[in-house]
């Protein structure tokens, strides 16, 4: 489901270049081969999805806002196919018994609640390959911003918008009951440079068995 489509339209109606790539794509890269399949889910300004791209893998980079995407479009798209869509769905623009190697997500899963969280993570388990990862980065209940904001349930709260944070031995449940394995799964600061806020995240990349 959809939530905050138009505060992301508003924001990426003044922030709509593309920035340099996240810590995160760098971090996950020694996984990516030249090819490979991907689908990222809320890809914002495109800065991983063109990072991607240019290491020669095939992206389908999803967002919900119309307003980024559009812009997107307009950049050089080699390798990447914009979608404007709801990523909480089995992606209608791939055939039905077409599958990934790789799913990725930067700071998009808090965007979601956990009854889409769970249905989410069912349709990314069929659409991988056996032996595909799913990468995510994502903020955990220890963020500094956990508790601020209205309480709206299962670690919910919305402030300016809303955001669900993970437990760390939850998520890692969710996962192994669906037949995922955990290749990294850390809790940690951000503590690139290029990062400007003091987020508590959970870094994970899971492998379908
Ligand atoms: C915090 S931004 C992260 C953008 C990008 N991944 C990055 O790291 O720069 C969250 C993005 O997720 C998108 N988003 C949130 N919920 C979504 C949904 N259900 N379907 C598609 N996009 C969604 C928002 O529109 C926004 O662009």
């Amino acid at each position: 489901m959809i939530i905050d489509k138009n505060y992301w339209n508003n924001y990426y109606s003044i922030n709509s270049e593309t920035k340099i790539n996240s810590s995160f794509s760098e971090f996950i890269s020694s996984f990516l081969t030249e090819d490979d399949r991907m689908i990222e889910l809320g890809c914002g300004d495109g800065r991983d999805a063109f990072y991607f791209a240019k290491k020669g893998l095939v992206v389908h980079a999803i967002d919900q806002s119309e307003e980024i995407i559009k812009v997107n479009k307009t950049k050089n798209t080699d390798g990447v196919f914009f979608h404007c869509a709801d990523f909480t769905i089995d992606p209608v623009f791939l055939d039905r018994d077409q599958r990934v190697k790789h799913v990725y997500s930067r700071f998009t899963l808090h965007s979601i609640n956990k009854i889409d969280f769970e249905s989410t993570l069912d349709w990314i388990y069929g659409r991988l390959e056996v032996g595909g990862y799913f990468h995510f980065e994502v903020r955990s209940c220890n963020d500094p911003l956990f508790g601020v904001g209205e309480s709206l349930g299962d670690n919910g709260y919305y402030s300016s918008h809303y955001r669900r944070f993970f437990s760390p031995r939850e998520t890692l449940v969710q996962f192994s009951d669906r037949g995922f394995h955990a290749v990294i799964f850390v809790e940690d600061f951000l503590s690139a440079n290029i990062e400007t806020d003091k987020s508590v995240v959970i870094r994970a990349v899971f492998k379908k068995l």
